[in-house]
């Protein structure tokens, strides 16, 4: 049998990776429930060490848990702004805006479930960090999938791993791997918004790969 791919796919993937951004600032469109549903789905397609597909997606509904998590995201955002002596760093570092957690229809914890049967442990014994590289890949297939039908997604990462495990009251097992907000971008760019404030470029790709 031929492979069912149409020969447009490899431009049209380029297109989708050179287009993916990492969204902050969120129309507060709702998205509809079938579109979660399916992008939840596709997630799922995402290779995973042993298959122990260790990705556990937590929707967040409550609006005083979103409230809660806006807010300790602005206090560490602000805490790791303190850490920068230059004077004019710190304030294009206070100029950016680094999480759409109010605005953002959607919000979704992604944790890793360190101790779930799935797999048997296949790979995770040698590299258990293996099992966060795979919930990892689950993020970035969503990323791909919501890109892919116009929807934004913002990984929020300035944030206490373990007071969001809490405030969430998932299981002790489970670490968090992202925060993510999920929604229609305000505008569409090509270039990374880090990038176009000045904050850093993207390297040329050949100064990444080392040969021995
Ligand atoms: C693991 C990870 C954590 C991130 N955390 C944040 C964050 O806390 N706040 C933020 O504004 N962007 C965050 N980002 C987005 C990056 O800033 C962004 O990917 C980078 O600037 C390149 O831009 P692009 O994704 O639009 O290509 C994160 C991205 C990754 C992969």
């Amino acid at each position: 049998m031929s492979e069912p791919w149409p020969p447009e796919l490899p431009d049209a993937l380029e297109l989708l990776l050179r287009w993916r951004r990492d969204v902050r600032h969120f129309r507060d469109t709702p998205l509809p429930e079938p579109v979660v549903a399916d992008l939840l789905r596709l997630a799922q397609l995402a290779p995973s060490v042993g298959n122990a597909q260790p990705w556990r997606y937590v929707r967040v509904r409550s609006a005083g848990v979103r409230a809660a998590l806006a807010e300790h995201a602005d206090e560490e955002v602000a805490k790791a702004g303190r850490r920068y002596g230059d004077p004019l760093l710190r304030a294009r570092y206070a100029a950016l805006k680094l999480h759409g957690l109010r605005e953002a229809p959607e919000i979704l914890a992604v944790f890793c479930d360190e101790e779930g049967e799935r797999g048997r442990r296949l790979g995770a014994v040698t590299m258990p960090e293996a099992l966060r590289y795979s919930v990892v890949l689950s993020i970035h297939t969503l990323w791909l999938a919501a890109r892919a039908r116009g929807i934004g997604l913002g990984w929020v990462s300035v944030l206490r791993p373990d007071h969001v495990a809490t405030l969430l009251g998932v299981p002790t097992a489970w670490t968090l791997v992202g925060l993510l907000c999920l929604g229609h971008a305000e505008a569409a760019d090509d270039r990374p918004e880090l990038e176009r404030r000045g904050w850093q470029d993207r390297a040329a790709w050949q100064e990444n790969v080392h040969v021995v």
